[in-house]
């Protein structure tokens, strides 16, 4: 009998390089907030050529700073795209303000533009467009149909090294915010990075990360005067990322580029591979975008496939291959269809894309022989001796 494989939807890439990595502040002792994470946020500033990067402990906690200090307050409505990760829509709660859900394109998963015009308000105060999947929402674009005062928070979770136009992610918007998940295309087990071109905002987050303080703890213990206190002026956080896990980062960051253009090569392996089957909708990379591949994600056509997703995805996953939803429809979650009496039909393709796309593995410890696996069983779901 053929022995079964057993493949993950995604596995982080980390190697004996972030095991040395985290001698150093278990050895020194210097665990929290430190010079690591301040040479973790250049290099990540370095690649992404923004003038200033920001550590936290995770993208939720860097939306919910970024909304802070772009003025979110109670009142004011910030759009967000239903089909995305709840923190996109969550941290507009945080701020006591509301999340307007705009519908989203299937052909890319990205904010629909002219959903986003009907949900223009005179009390919009943000966008929190999404780089869904490491495909970058075209920003340029969203920038010529809103108004001049309205913020963009970009949300580039899935994102780190995408690039539209030659822009990377994050380079367009007020500020934008990074995932550090293990999905996510490099890792620090949690973590997030908020990156933008403002002085001000970087000088306010600088503070709003640990919990209001005038300097930071690494910046008194080394300083002239380490016995007096900082101050405290405003109402901040505990969202400090610590050294331990930036001494992961440092290490994924010099293997970002390696990352994504093996990430590319598999994609590129799937989309030739699989594009004769007539059911399985691919993902298409728009010309001048650069994918970076967070997930491969597909669409099961309702019309066409040889049987429902979920029964597709349990198939697989009984020949050993794991396969995801793209992610949730978040106007359909309890919390958000009672609290605003939302139906699952306000925001139709949302609601389509949660239930009918198919994340397929893609990840970096992936070999040529386990990406030929799952072609193999995905055609064979079509063919006539094993129709499900
Ligand atoms: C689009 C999107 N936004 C935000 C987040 C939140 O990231 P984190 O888990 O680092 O808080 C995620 C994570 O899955 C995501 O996919």
């Amino acid at each position: 009998m053929e022995k079964l494989q057993k493949i993950d939807i995604a596995k982080p890439f980390l190697s004996v390089d972030e095991w040395k990595a985290i001698k150093k502040p278990i050895q020194n002792g210097w665990v929290t907030q430190g010079k690591l994470v301040t040479d973790f946020e250049s290099s990540f500033s370095n690649f992404h050529k923004t003038p200033f990067a920001l550590a936290t402990t995770s993208c939720t906690t860097a939306l919910h700073l970024g909304l802070i200090a772009l003025g979110v307050k109670p009142g004011d409505e910030v759009i967000v795209p239903s089909f995305t990760w709840i923190s996109t829509a969550n941290v507009v709660e945080y701020c006591g303000a509301k999340p307007i859900f705009a519908d989203v394109d299937p052909s890319t998963f990205n904010l629909d533009f002219d959903d986003v015009k009907r949900k223009l308000t005179k009390k919009t105060k943000v966008i929190i467009p999404v780089h869904l999947f490491g495909l970058c929402c075209d920003i340029l674009k969203l920038k010529r149909i809103i108004p001049k005062n309205v913020k963009i928070l970009e949300d580039a979770a899935c994102a780190s090294g995408s690039k539209f136009f030659n822009n990377f992610a994050g380079n367009i918007g007020d500020a934008a915010t990074f995932s550090f998940h293990p999905r996510k295309i490099i890792t620090t087990g949690e973590g997030g990075m908020l990156s933008t071109k403002s002085k001000i905002i970087y000088d306010e987050i600088c503070k709003l990360r640990n919990m209001g303080a005038s300097i930071s703890d690494s910046q008194r213990h080394f300083g002239p005067t380490p016995y007096i206190l900082p101050e405290f002026k405003i109402l901040g956080y505990n969202y400090r990322m610590t050294d331990i896990q930036a001494a992961i980062g440092i290490s994924q960051m010099k293997k970002l580029k390696r990352i994504i253009s093996r990430r590319k090569e598999m994609a590129a392996f799937y989309s030739e591979s699989l594009s004769d089957l007539e059911w399985l909708i691919l993902p298409k990379t728009p010309k001048n975008f650069s994918h970076a591949w967070q997930a491969y994600v597909t669409i099961v056509d309702p019309k066409k496939a040889p049987a429902k997703r979920n029964t597709i995805m349990e198939t697989l996953e009984k020949k050993g291959i794991s396969t995801r939803p793209g992610t949730q429809a978040v106007h359909m979650l309890g919390y958000y269809k009672k609290k605003y009496n939302i139906k699952s039909n306000d925001l139709p393709k949302s609601k389509f894309c949660y239930q009918n796309s198919m994340a397929i593995p893609l990840h970096n410890n992936l070999s040529l022989k386990d990406l030929k696996y799952v072609v193999k069983c995905i055609k064979n779901l079509d063919s006539k001796k094993n129709k499900i």
